[in-house]
């Protein structure tokens, strides 16, 4: 499902001599749901950035379901990532000048040219968020902006979802209630996850864990 060959990645503006990741292979099973681990500053979100496509290795591939990412353009790129991945971002980047409903519509209008509010609705109320559909995301708890970020990577029924961090500013309660929610959310649609986390509570809940230091 996901296979990254030969990968070595710097960053331009940096005078390091290593690259921040350089691996020979990964491979991720179709529906598998998998902790990224390591230390911080390993390379967990620019592993995250590249199986995204927001950022393209130095050298090497990149496939998800066979198409090598790494080799598309940025335009491209865009529309793949529309198309086939969720992402919950470590400070889940909701527009802020819009509605929790509007928030998690607006995906679905840059990937299909159309707004889907019956779909929209029906995440929030999955994740529990239905009478919250009208409030501004800074007018939600941590927990609740999580569950709108995970509503929102759901929107176009992608193949493959990340999520950095995605317990990291939440409470041990609320932080086992939207990792629960987003493995859940996985399973049930055979979405093939990876999650990067510190906690190795967290990353106990999944199907497999990788290093990103043993991957090196
Ligand atoms: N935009 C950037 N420009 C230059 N260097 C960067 C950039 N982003 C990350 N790095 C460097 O790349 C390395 C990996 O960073 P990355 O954010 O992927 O680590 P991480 O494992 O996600 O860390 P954390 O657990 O703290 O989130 C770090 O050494 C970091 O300083
Ligand atoms: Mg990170």
């Amino acid at each position: 499902m996901i296979h990254l060959l030969n990968i070595r990645k710097s960053y331009e503006n940096v005078a390091e001599s290593a690259p921040v990741l350089g691996f020979r292979e990964l491979h991720i099973g179709a529906g598998e749901r998998v902790a990224l681990t390591g230390e911080s500053g390993s390379g967990k979100t620019t592993l995250l950035n590249m199986l995204s496509g927001l950022l393209v290795p130095d050298v090497g591939e990149v496939r998800i379901d066979g198409t090598n990412i790494a080799a598309l353009s940025e335009a491209q790129r865009d529309r793949f990532r529309a198309a086939n991945i969720g992402y919950v971002f470590q400070t889940f980047h909701l527009l802020q000048g819009y509605t929790v409903q509007e928030n998690v519509e607006l995906g679905a209008l840059f990937a299909r040219g159309h707004q889907e509010a019956g779909r929209a609705a029906f995440l929030l109320e999955s994740v529990g968020l239905e009478h919250r559909r009208r409030h501004l995301p800074n007018q939600l708890s941590v927990g609740q902006q999580a569950r709108v970020a995970l509503a929102r990577a759901l929107m176009n029924k992608p193949r493959v979802l990340l999520a950095d961090e995605p317990t990291g500013a939440l409470d041990p309660e609320t932080g086992r209630q939207v990792l629960a929610l987003l493995l859940d959310s996985a399973q049930q649609y055979g979405i093939t996850m990876v999650c990067a986390t510190h906690d190795p509570g967290v990353a106990a809940a999944f199907d497999k864990i990788v290093r990103v230091e043993d991957l090196q």
